[in-house]
């Protein structure tokens, strides 16, 4: 029976083996990680992560040949196929800081797997990493391995969270990419007959190591392209009156373009778009393309611009000020169906209203208090390291509470943002909303989700991004 072990049990690790699990049940798949209190989760009946669908397919398989433990070198050293989805964060500290990849975690599980290796493996990138990894990994393979021979694949992974299964389930494609030699083909054939039990062959592409590992770079880059393309647009139509999903629409429309991904919205977050075009530009700079690396960082410099100019309209609508009123936040996971809130937009938009004095009343379904304070008390790219390396204890912030409803989070409001768009913000009773909260009531939709005409009617003054202004918030400044 082939062996598979996959270093990192996180939102890539956890889900993408459970599913090679369902699909391959002639393969034993093991799961490992440092972290006791997420292999403890992973093996209980409340999984480490929300994730629909995930809880069924975790079900079917755990126990028989999928399992998860603590016991790295174990299974590492049993495992025919190691797949290493660690986090490789953005560096904090030191040459390229705020920029290049930190590999500290990738270097340590190959350091690791060279210690452990009695027998020949394939070792399969999964972690998104820069171009030229598999190289530095090969190095550090080589050099430790007694003997024993070690084949690199780079197999980057396309999941969404939220929609995480079918995407694995149903992927457009899978791609490998491994040595052009006779021992890199073999171990191209190996991983592909795994995928090939029920992904269809022409949507397996296989490439050399670096095509492989960039694709993954520039697949994030134009996905979060579109998203600031789009956005940009959404501060032109609210200077002239156009709509931007009409525009979207319009241009969507266009078969080259395509309709999806063109969601106007407060801005994208997430661990990966910025944390990848952060790297593409600094591998950009290191290979000298000043200009390839301006432009894509003009990506993420449109995303932050959107942060600020939503918070700009929140504060020059309310009379130029929040200090000590009440703003209703709802929503702060980066997307609808997901309880993670890295990098979501809802930090810099809360920080901002924070900075104004604000008093921030939270609510997201799939969120908890404890997560939200240490979101907005930790500083930037903290988060993406373990928890051992983070603050110890970091300070809870004062203005902030967290509740379990819509309706508690705006009694007394003044305001309300909606930062995510879960499907339960559509349905809210927004008279009864509106009869609570103080007079003028406003709303800030960062997603596009209310029915704009019919919350006026109520009573509102609703600001909506990329649509046409509210009159009272005509004559104000988009951004300070
Ligand atoms: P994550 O933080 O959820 O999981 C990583 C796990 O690796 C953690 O549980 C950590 O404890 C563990 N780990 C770190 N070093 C270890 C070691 N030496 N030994 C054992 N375990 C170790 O991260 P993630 O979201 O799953 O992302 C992993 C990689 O996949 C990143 O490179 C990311 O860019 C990429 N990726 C993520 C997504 C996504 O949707 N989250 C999608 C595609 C690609
Ligand atoms: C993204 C990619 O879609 C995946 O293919 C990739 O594997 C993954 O990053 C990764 O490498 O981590 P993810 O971040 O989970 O997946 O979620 P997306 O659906 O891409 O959304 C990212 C952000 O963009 C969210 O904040 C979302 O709200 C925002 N978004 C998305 C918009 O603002 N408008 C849109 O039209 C679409």
């Amino acid at each position: 029976m082939v062996k598979i072990c996959c270093i990192g049990a996180g939102y890539v690790g956890g889900p993408t083996m459970a599913v090679i699990a369902l699909k391959c049940p002639n393969i034993q798949v093991a799961v490992v990680d440092i972290s006791v209190a997420r292999i403890n989760a992973w093996n209980s009946d409340t999984l480490p992560i929300y994730e629909p669908g995930l809880d069924d397919v975790v079900k079917q398989c755990r126990g028989k040949n999928l399992s998860f433990s603590t016991d790295v070198e174990k299974h590492v050293s049993e495992a025919d196929i190691v797949f290493v989805s660690v986090n490789t964060p953005t560096k904090t500290q030191g040459l390229g800081a705020g920029k290049a990849a930190d590999l500290t975690y990738w270097e340590s599980a190959a350091r690791m797997i060279a210690d452990v290796a009695k027998s020949k493996k394939i070792v399969v990138e999964k972690s998104t990493v820069p171009v030229k990894t598999a190289e530095a990994i090969e190095k550090i393979l080589t050099h430790n391995s007694k003997g024993v021979e070690f084949q690199i694949l780079s197999n980057p992974e396309f999941l969404a969270e939220g929609t995480a299964i079918s995407d694995l389930f149903n992927p457009d494609r899978v791609l490998i990419g491994g040595r052009e030699t006779p021992g890199g083909q073999k171990a191209i054939e190996t991983l592909r007959d795994v995928y090939a039990q029920w992904v269809p062959m022409d949507r397996i592409i296989c490439t050399n190591l670096w095509s492989a590992e960039l694709s993954k770079l520039a697949a994030n880059a134009f996905l979060a392209q579109r998203i600031s393309s789009v956005n940009s647009m959404s501060a032109l139509c609210e200077a002239t009156g156009a709509d931007v999903s009409q525009v979207s629409h319009a241009v969507g429309k266009d078969t080259r373009i395509g309709p999806k991904f063109l969601n106007a919205s407060v801005g994208f977050g997430g661990s990966c778009f910025q944390k990848d075009i952060l790297n593409l530009v600094y591998i950009c700079e290191c290979n000298g393309l000043p200009e390839v690396a301006n432009y894509w960082k003009q990506v993420i410099k449109v995303n932050d611009y959107q942060k600020t100019r939503f918070v700009n309209r929140i504060v020059s609508s309310m009379f130029n000020t929040v200090s000590g009123k009440k703003i209703a936040v709802l929503g702060f996971a980066f997307k609808k169906d997901t309880g993670d809130t890295r990098e979501t937009p809802a930090i810099d938009v809360c920080k901002g209203l924070i900075g104004d004095k604000a008093k921030l009343s939270i609510y997201d379904p799939q969120v908890h208090q404890d997560q939200i304070q240490r979101d907005l008390s930790m500083k930037k790219f903290d988060w993406d390291h373990p928890v051992h390396l983070q603050p110890m204890s970091p300070t809870s912030v004062t203005d902030v509470t967290v509740v379990w409803d819509a309706y508690t989070a705006t009694k007394d409001a003044h305001g309300l943002c909606i930062l995510t768009e879960w499907d339960e913000f559509k349905k809210l009773d927004y008279q009864k909303i509106f009869d609570n909260m103080q007079k003028p009531a406003f709303v800030f939709d960062g997603r596009n989700v209310v029915d704009v005409e019919k919350l006026r009617k109520i009573g509102f003054i609703v600001y909506s991004i990329g649509k046409p202004l509210d009159e009272w918030l005509k004559d104000m400044p988009a951004v300070a």
